[in-house]
């Protein structure tokens, strides 16, 4: 089958396309068509080792996952004996997770990870471009706890994250406000958002409001600007943090009432299964800014890589 396969850390460049051993299900598993992936921040973090401290999970001098990609909407081909919730023929999309490897044809998956049926009314890329920031955006929101009325601004709404982040709060019941640039100020109003800020003309730390939520998916701004936005019992959410974010962000819990919430995310079937609920629904839009092929998956990194698409980009596989 067809890949993209890196065997070193560097620049989109490492990214070639090669022939490798099509996979073959456990018994568990099923075997999936990918038919579109997505490049997401965590494939280039991957792909340049950046931080660097992603070389002591996924391999110090050179990578031990050779396949990229974590996010897939497709078709099963076949599944192992013991599969009961999928068939043959199934449209599903999902998140693989670490194991990663949807730059490819085909993957292999355990039918618990986080899969579900594909949403009837949207398209295999739209689709596969809505578990990077759906599933990290529902962690971080069901920690926090939004309840309707509450006051949330999301900063970085233009992001995969931020627009997820922007449409989960909304779907519970938040006010919403994001925070782009002027370019995007009609993509956030469009996913929902009640109000707009321009961060190129306005800082929102200085206007006033206070907040019962910050999301912070972009981690441009320092805490102790936040801060002076954030409601007395305040939950701050750090979905992109940074080690030093992490022990400030564990310090300010412990000493007043305001919150933080750092860390890496985890998610399950019962995610994305809620997420494909809302898509039906109409409360959950795809948001795609650019489409590749699977053979221009090195210029895919590099634009997604700039740090200003527009949610999301989709890989035609
Ligand atoms: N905790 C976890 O487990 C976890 C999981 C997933 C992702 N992450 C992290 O989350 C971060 C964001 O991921 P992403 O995929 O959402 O990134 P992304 O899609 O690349 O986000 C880029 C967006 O950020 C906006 N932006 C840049 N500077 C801004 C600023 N000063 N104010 C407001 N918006 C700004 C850009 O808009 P403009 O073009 O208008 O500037 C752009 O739309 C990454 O660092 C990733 O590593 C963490």
């Amino acid at each position: 089958m067809k890949a993209a396969v890196y065997t070193q850390y560097g620049p989109p460049e490492v990214l070639k396309i090669k022939e490798v051993e099509k996979p073959t299900p456990k018994q568990n598993e099923i075997l999936l068509r990918i038919k579109a992936t997505a490049v997401n921040s965590g494939d280039w973090r991957l792909r340049k080792a950046d931080p660097f401290a992603v070389r002591f999970l996924y391999g110090l001098l050179r990578p031990k996952i050779n396949i990229l990609g974590s996010v897939f909407s497709g078709e099963v081909e076949r599944v192992g004996e013991a599969v009961k919730d999928f068939n043959a023929g199934d449209l599903v999309f999902g998140h693989a997770d670490m194991s990663f490897g949807a730059y490819a044809e085909y993957k292999c998956l355990p039918e618990n990870a986080s899969i579900a049926l594909k949403p009837a009314n949207i398209s295999h890329l739209e689709a596969a471009v809505i578990p990077f920031g759906g599933v990290t955006a529902l962690h971080f929101i069901k920690r926090a706890m939004i309840k309707p009325g509450q006051k949330v601004i999301v900063i970085g709404a233009s992001g995969a994250v931020g627009s997820a982040a922007v449409q989960l709060a909304k779907s519970f019941g938040a006010e919403v406000t994001g925070v782009c640039s002027t370019a995007n100020i009609s993509l956030v109003k469009s996913i929902g958002a009640d109000k707009v800020i321009d961060y190129t003309k306005e800082d929102f730390t200085k206007n006033g409001e206070t907040y019962d939520v910050i999301f912070d998916s972009v981690n441009t701004l320092s805490i102790s600007r936040s801060l002076r936005s954030l409601s007395k019992n305040g939950i701050m959410i750090l979905s992109a943090a940074g080690m030093s974010e992490m022990i400030q962000g564990l310090w300010i819990s412990k000493t007043s009432n305001r919150k933080v919430l750092t860390g890496v995310i985890s998610h399950t079937k019962s995610d994305i299964v809620f997420i494909k609920e809302l898509i039906e629904a109409g409360k959950y839009k795809p948001v795609l800014d650019r489409t590749y092929s699977l053979d221009q998956i090195a210029e895919a990194h590099a634009y997604v890589e700039k740090g200003h698409k527009k949610g999301n980009v989709a890989i035609e596989v």
